[in-house]
């Protein structure tokens, strides 16, 4: 019993001696120590043996077993301290690098130019229109019918517009206008708002066009407005958005749902007007279309031409800030290049 005793000693000891780290020193801790280890089996069994026998080797036993537990600690306090070590070393931090530096996002050139137009026609008394009056996907009553646009009309073409498969009369909305109709349907005038938006058209897409674009929509219906309301606030706009000294003109056109019609052209900032391929050689950029709203718009809407007048507006937001920021690719805007978009 006392030799058994002996050499669990010594092996527990060579044991503890050859534990290379605190997870094989744990390791041993539980071999010789643990409940079911055989010292724990014998001090259990010591009722079993020969009475005279037991107070010498209950003590034998409790001897080696504290012998082993001090061993064991003492090596366990080396380990503590040099792995501590090691891993502060490791896991080292340099208070004084510098931090990672994460950078603030900017707003799009194309969500400042929308703003900057918003803001310039509130205060001129326009407000801006919430978001269902005007959905991008629209039915073609909206998008044409009630704008005066015929079924024939080449504005309706497949080739422009796009139309939803397998509904043939939901279309992505060509223009801001279906917002003129849903206010006007909406509410009696006096009316005077604007509504950005996307807009959709199936063109080749090139460095002039894309096939999505946006446009601003203004519409001032009431008692007495004249075709002067319209040049003057458009004017103002223009002063305002490009200073007082962008060369601009007024150029007659045809819209279904104004009468009579205009387009503004702004001079190419590209070549100042000297023709270049932005403008395809003619030195000036059209920037929006506009007219008094057509009468039978206006009835249509349930609105008495005989009584109400009114002005409408559409402008190209792209185009605006291309003439502003004398951009010459309109595929820019949508690449999501960080080179281009950290200029603003
Ligand atoms: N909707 C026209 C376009 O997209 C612009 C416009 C709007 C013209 C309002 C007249 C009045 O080209």
């Amino acid at each position: 019993m006392e030799d058994k005793i002996l050499k669990i000693k010594e092996t527990a000891l060579a044991d503890i001696e050859n534990a290379k780290n605190s997870k094989e020193l744990e390791d041993v801790k539980n071999k010789y120590l643990s409940r079911q280890s055989e010292l724990n089996t014998m001090k259990k069994g010591l009722k079993d043996i020969e009475p005279a026998l037991r107070p010498k080797i209950g003590a034998l036993t409790n001897e080696v077993f504290k012998l082993l537990e001090s061993e064991i600690d003492k090596k366990h306090q080396n380990f503590y301290k040099s792995e501590l070590n090691e891993k502060l070393q490791s896991e080292k931090i340099d208070v004084t690098l510098d931090g990672t530096f994460n950078p603030f996002g900017k707003v799009h050139p194309l969500s400042s130019t929308i703003n900057e137009i918003v803001e310039i026609f509130e205060h001129l008394g326009f407000s801006i229109i919430e978001n269902k009056y005007s959905p991008e996907v629209e039915v073609e009553k909206y998008n044409f019918d009630l704008l005066n646009v015929p079924k024939e009309h080449p504005a309706r073409d497949v080739q422009d517009t796009y139309y939803c498969y397998g509904a043939d009369n939901i279309v992505l909305r060509s223009h801001t206008s279906n917002a003129q109709v849903r206010q006007m349907l909406n509410s009696a005038p006096p009316v005077k708002i604007i509504s950005p938006g996307r807009v959709y058209r199936n063109e080749s897409v090139s460095a002039r066009k894309n096939n999505f674009f946006h446009q601003v929509e203004g519409l001032y219906v009431d008692k007495g407005v004249t075709f002067a309301h319209l040049k003057g606030v458009l004017n103002e706009f223009i002063r305002q958005y490009f200073g007082a000294n962008r060369p601009t003109r007024f150029r007659n056109s045809f819209f279904p749902f104004t009468e009579p019609s205009a387009e503004i052209d702004v001079q190419c900032i590209v070549c100042q007007g000297k023709g270049c391929s932005t403008c395809s050689g003619t030195g000036w950029l059209e920037i929006l279309g506009s007219g008094m709203v057509d009468p039978n718009v206006l009835k249509d809407a349930g609105i008495d031409p005989d009584v109400y007048s009114g002005f409408a507006f559409g402008m190209g937001v792209e185009r605006l800030a291309m003439l502003k920021y004398a951009i010459d690719d309109i595929r820019l805007f949508f690449n999501n290049d960080e080179r281009f978009l950290k200029q603003f």
